[in-house]
């Protein structure tokens, strides 16, 4: 199976008000035939009307959504929801989620499977904390996300794997290129382990955390980074559109 466009990913996590749509327009103007593919992740009361701005040139996303495709769950969304809504994307186990509302490998894998059986396909995130990695436990944490939350069926066309280890995000701390390497070589190895190479290879993998332009093409020299997921410097047009062009190459 043939690997996907690259993909650089947005992810406005609770940020952004009807009148931020101006800076889709902005990177539409700019970016809107990048080679690469585009999607932007906004909070749950955008999803609708970015759909209708962005038409066919930016993909967009939800952050989460329940496991369930409907019923009495106050204040949550489920993943046909956003599909109806005009999503073709959902970010399921970001380690915000993780952490906030203690949701576990289990968890993240059924609403991955939802997400699967709406239409959507799922970014999912995995990646350890300072204290983990500190303590030399990177890969092994890793592994047990991935075997924990990543259900059976994943094929290039369904699935997006982010690394977004904890102590970047939103910290400006960027691993080394090195340390970036390790752990992507690490998960393309694993879900070929499980999946087979053909689908291994398919799977984009991408890096998540404190990417900006200024740092985004070093990224994206590194050997098996299929893209970004990217947090503050998606919230502006100019920031994203450099990343965006550090990924067009
Ligand atoms: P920052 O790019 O703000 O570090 O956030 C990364 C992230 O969590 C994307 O999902």
């Amino acid at each position: 199976m043939e690997r996907h466009r690259k993909l650089a990913a947005g992810n406005w996590k609770m940020n952004g008000l009807s009148d931020h749509l101006g800076e889709i327009a902005a990177l539409i103007g700019s970016h809107g035939d990048a080679t690469c593919e585009i999607l932007i992740c906004p909070p749950a009361t955008l999803v609708a009307p970015m759909a209708a701005h962005a038409g066919s040139r930016i993909a967009v996303g939800g952050q989460d959504c329940h496991a369930e495709a409907n019923g009495a769950h106050t204040g949550d969304i489920s993943a046909e929801m956003l599909r109806d809504a005009g999503a073709t994307y959902v970010i399921t186990g970001h380690s915000e989620r993780r952490a906030d509302h203690g949701e576990s490998d289990e968890a993240v894998r059924a609403k991955t499977e939802a997400g699967w059986k709406a239409g959507l396909v799922v970014i999912l995130c995995i990646g350890e904390t300072l204290d983990q990695r500190e303590a030399g436990e990177t890969l092994s944490v890793i592994d047990g996300q991935l075997a924990g939350s990543v259900p059976e069926g994943a094929t290039g066309d369904n699935l997006v794997i982010a690394y977004e280890p904890v102590w970047a995000i939103g910290t400006g701390k960027v691993p080394s290129v090195e340390q970036i390497a390790e752990v992507h070589d690490h998960i393309r190895k694993t879900l070929s382990e499980r999946f087979g190479t053909g689908t291994a290879d398919a799977v984009r993998l991408l890096y998540g955390g404190s990417v900006k332009p200024g740092n985004a093409s070093e990224i994206f020299a590194v050997d098996n980074v299929d893209g970004a997921l990217v947090g503050g410097a998606s919230l502006k047009a100019d920031d994203f559109g450099g990343i965006i062009s550090a990924l067009e190459g």
